[in-house]
């Protein structure tokens, strides 16, 4: 990257405090309200779910930040929860109370398409018990009440990143904003025989959507595959938003009280998807 590159996005960042503070909204403050999962009826007996797994970023019109940073300012210290999955599979992750869960995974080609004003969309829906995207409910805002949005402005990101220090690619989707899959077709010369949607497909199906990310994104949150922090006061916590996921877990009694600090490095830029050679190599 060149020094200018990195001035231009050192200024951004610098003028994009109130987008930290807006995402902060969005991201954390209000992490108790929906689209959470239902919450759980033992919680009071030590265990929770991940809140919604999630990249740091607007989804319409903005880049997605470069890094997200964490202070913890004040964090319970009561023992460890469980983090029940409650998919079929039986999966469970011992936490600390209050901890934030990153994942990191590689995956495929492919487009998505977020939906305009993703938050306020996905607002009255209810997370999946995983917090792996939203349940298919109906309960979306229907476009039409959303507030004013430009298509221009609408976010399609791709599915897979690519880093642009280390060359590896990251399954970097927001699975609760997405609203289409945009599937680019076999490269010529790929055996196009078992594959989904050879000759490439546009889909607007949320049922579809959902369920095909899910089954792409779910082997990523395994429980030997999440880092769950257990937060001390003043811990700071730098991590690359453009190649982890990450969720709030953790049942809080009305008496327990967790604050922190959330600021984000803004972009220039979108990221950008897998070269020609790593879908020959990879798709
Ligand atoms: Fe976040």
């Amino acid at each position: 990257m060149s020094s200018s590159l990195v001035t231009l996005d050192i200024a951004i960042a610098l003028a994009c405090l109130v987008l930290a503070w807006f995402l902060f909204r969005i991201n954390h403050r209000r992490a108790p309200l929906p689209p959470g999962p239902r919450r759980l009826p033992n919680e009071a007996k030590g265990a929770t779910r991940f809140y919604r797994w999630h990249i740091d970023a607007a989804l319409y019109d903005l880049s997605p930040p470069r890094v997200t940073t964490l202070y913890g300012l004040t964090v319970p210290t009561d023992p460890q929860q469980v983090c029940r999955y409650d998919d079929g599979t039986g999966d469970e992750l011992p936490i600390p109370l209050g901890t934030t869960a990153f994942l990191k995974s590689l995956a495929m080609h492919s487009k998505v398409k977020y939906a305009p004003h993703p938050y306020v969309w996905m607002a009255p829906a209810h997370a999946m018990p995983t917090g792996l995207g939203i349940e298919c409910e109906g309960l979306e805002v229907p476009l039409t009440e959303l507030p004013p949005w430009e298509d221009a402005k609408l976010k399609i990101l791709p599915v897979v990143w690519k880093n642009a220090v280390t060359g590896e690619l990251h399954f970097q989707v927001h699975p609760c904003g997405v609203a289409e899959l945009l599937v680019e077709s076999i490269p010529e010369g790929k055996s196009k025989e078992g594959m989904l949607y050879p000759d490439g497909a546009r889909l607007t199906d949320l049922k579809e959507v959902r369920g095909l990310l899910y089954k792409m994104q779910r082997p990523a949150i395994a429980p030997k595959l999440v880092y769950p922090h257990d937060w001390k006061e003043k811990d700071l916590v730098i991590f690359h938003n453009r190649g982890v996921l990450h969720s709030v877990v953790g049942a809080f009694t009305s008496d327990q009280v967790r604050a922190f600090h959330q600021c984000n490095l803004a972009a220039s830029d979108d990221p950008t998807g897998p070269t020609t050679e790593d879908v020959k190599k990879w798709a």
